[in-house]
């Protein structure tokens, strides 16, 4: 499959045009994907679950299909995958829909769930509510890049662990857990192993079944695919992994999530998914070396500059950074022709420094002097070259 030669708006290259770095809290729509949904808004209308008429077989199958592409990407059969709004709403499901499973079957036992410090929100924030619904949750250290220790890991597991969730990519700084390591002791121990794959699907090869992932959360919106779908992956055999639904309902899919299909989305996140399955070696490649160059540039042009994360095990599209003295939230003003993430952002009055830049060990000033400059399908080497030159511009001023 051919990337398409379309650029989405707002990626423009002129010259003075702002550029986009920031492809990690999420992608245009590739115009391919774009072009696979429109006709689902417009004569397909139809509703899957109308089983009674053309508009709804034509509807259903076109879910089906998409279920194909999805389930190609990572490995799993069609049958595993259970679509969902997003990834925020699939990592939610998968930890409250397997504690209520276990609490159904044995409402007595102490549970004990395992996860780190350096998660996405919405896990972050799922686990310190199963806390406080009676759950022990292990919240691991990591290492100074950002990944999971195996040793530590070994030494959380008690006799009633019940799950493991671990971020395979991590979204502020790129690094890539060991997750085939992780899953094996998952195995060992029989404990059900859940991964927050949205910024890992459809970027590195895998294969959920043989690798031995139990749960897997990913989203449209990071693969160049719409906002507002995503997918859960349940395991159906070896062990056969059983959640309890979060959303009661008409009983879609399978009766595990309920809510009438989001028809276009899932068209798009499934056409999405094929075009990263056929694009992905090459497209990993030709980042890392857009970012390698990034990064290059930045150290010459930039004394001091320090990369956060590991050198080694990370993403092809990420850099992110410190600019030692200089506070970014200060500096966007002049970046106003850059689209990039700061490591802290100031809230409803109050500065939300990054838990994960904390994890590993930055101080609270070198979080505030942080950014994260995630790269993706339509970054150019001219892009990079151009952003450096602001960055280094807007520190000099
Ligand atoms: C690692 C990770 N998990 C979960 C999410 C949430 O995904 P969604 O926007 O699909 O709910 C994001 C999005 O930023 C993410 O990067």
């Amino acid at each position: 499959m051919e990337l398409s030669s379309e650029r989405p708006m707002g990626t423009s290259l002129q010259n003075d045009k702002p550029i986009y770095l920031d492809y990690n809290a999420t992608t245009p729509v590739d115009p391919q994907v774009f072009h696979a949904m429109e006709p689902y808004f417009k004569e397909f209308f139809g509703n899957p679950a109308s089983a009674a008429h053309q508009w709804g077989w034509i509807a259903e199958n076109a879910v089906t299909k998409a279920r194909g592409q999805v389930a190609a990407l990572i490995g799993a059969k069609p049958m595993e995958i259970f679509f969902t709004s997003g990834a925020t709403e699939a990592n939610n499901w998968a930890i409250f829909g397997l504690l209520s499973k276990i609490r159904e079957e044995n409402p007595t036992e102490p549970i004990h769930f395992i996860t780190s410090n350096v998660e996405h929100s919405s896990i972050m924030k799922a686990m310190a509510a199963v806390e406080k619904m009676g759950v022990e949750v292990d919240f691991l250290p990591v290492n100074s890049f950002g990944l999971v220790e195996i040793e530590t890991l070994r030494k959380a597991i008690k006799p009633h662990t019940k799950l493991m969730s671990f971020i395979w990519v991590n979204n502020e700084i790129g690094s890539i857990n060991p997750m085939g390591e992780i899953a094996k002791i998952a195995k060992e121990n029989k404990i059900y192993l859940h991964t927050d794959a949205t910024q890992a699907a459809g970027k590195i090869p895998m294969n959920v079944t043989e690798l031995g992932i139990d749960l897997m959360s990913f989203s449209g919106h990071k693969i160049y695919g719409p906002k507002g779908v995503g997918a859960l992956y349940i395991r159906s055999k070896d062990p056969k992994v059983q959640i309890n639904p979060l959303l009661h309902g008409g009983g879609q899919e399978r009766g595990l999530r309920s809510g009438s299909l989001n028809v276009p989305g899932i068209v798009g996140m499934g056409m999405a998914a094929e075009i990263c399955q056929k694009t992905m070696t090459e497209e990993c490649h030709r980042l890392q070396g857009l970012r390698d160059l990034f990064w290059e540039k930045l150290q010459e042009k930039i004394p001091g500059v320090r990369l956060n994360g590991s050198p080694t095990e990370r993403a092809s599209n990420l850099l992110n950074i410190t600019l030692p003295n200089y506070k970014t939230e200060a500096l966007l003003p002049r970046l106003q022709k850059l689209g990039v993430s700061t490591g802290s952002a100031c809230g409803t009055g109050a500065t939300v420094v990054s838990h994960v830049l904390r994890a590993i060990g930055l101080s609270v000033d070198d979080v505030q002097c942080s950014l994260r400059l995630s790269l993706g399908r339509w970054s150019t080497e001219d892009e990079v070259l151009r952003a450096v030159a602001i960055l280094k511009n807007s520190l000099q001023r």
